[in-house]
């Protein structure tokens, strides 16, 4: 049959829709991230991001359907994000991630991405 995919391994929508949501309750409450969202609801950024992540891990590519290519270094280049952005975003992500409570070598996977792509998400070098 058909090789296992990471979104099948961690168990599909239901684990991403977690995730999200998770780290989704932290960008609410956080007053260095939440004023750069640009909608009141976050609910459809969460949208976002789920279906992104979904496709990424080999899941449905509802993203790219809506959304079209990913080019994500573009989408976040109206935001000014630093290393304390980057940092902060990171902190909400590592709670998201550790809250799946996934066999290890599933959530270092996950998570040695996730901090990769943030890093390379920083468009402004300027703060220490
Ligand atoms: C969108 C902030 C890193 C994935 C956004 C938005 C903001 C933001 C403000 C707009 C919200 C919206 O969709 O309306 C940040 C900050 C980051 C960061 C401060 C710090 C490093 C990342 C990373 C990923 C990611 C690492 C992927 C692994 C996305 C996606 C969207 C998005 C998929 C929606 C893109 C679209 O289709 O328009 N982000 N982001 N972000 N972000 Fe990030």
């Amino acid at each position: 049959g058909e090789a296992v995919t990471f979104f099948d391994a961690v168990g599909g929508e239901p684990t991403f829709r977690r995730l999200v949501e998770e780290f989704y309750a932290g960008i609410a409450a956080d007053p260095l991230l939440r004023p750069m969202y640009p909608e009141e609801d976050l609910g459809p950024a969460a949208d976002r991001m789920r279906l992104f992540l979904m496709q990424y891990w080999g899941g449905p590519n509802t993203y790219s359907a809506q959304r079209g290519h990913p080019r994500l270094r573009m989408r976040h280049a109206p935001f000014r994000i630093g290393a304390a952005e980057r940092d902060a975003w990171l902190g909400h992500m590592r709670r998201a991630v550790d809250r799946l409570d996934l066999p290890p070598a599933l959530a270092a996977e996950l998570w040695n991405y996730l901090e990769r792509a943030a890093y390379f998400m920083v468009n402004d070098m300027s703060d220490p």
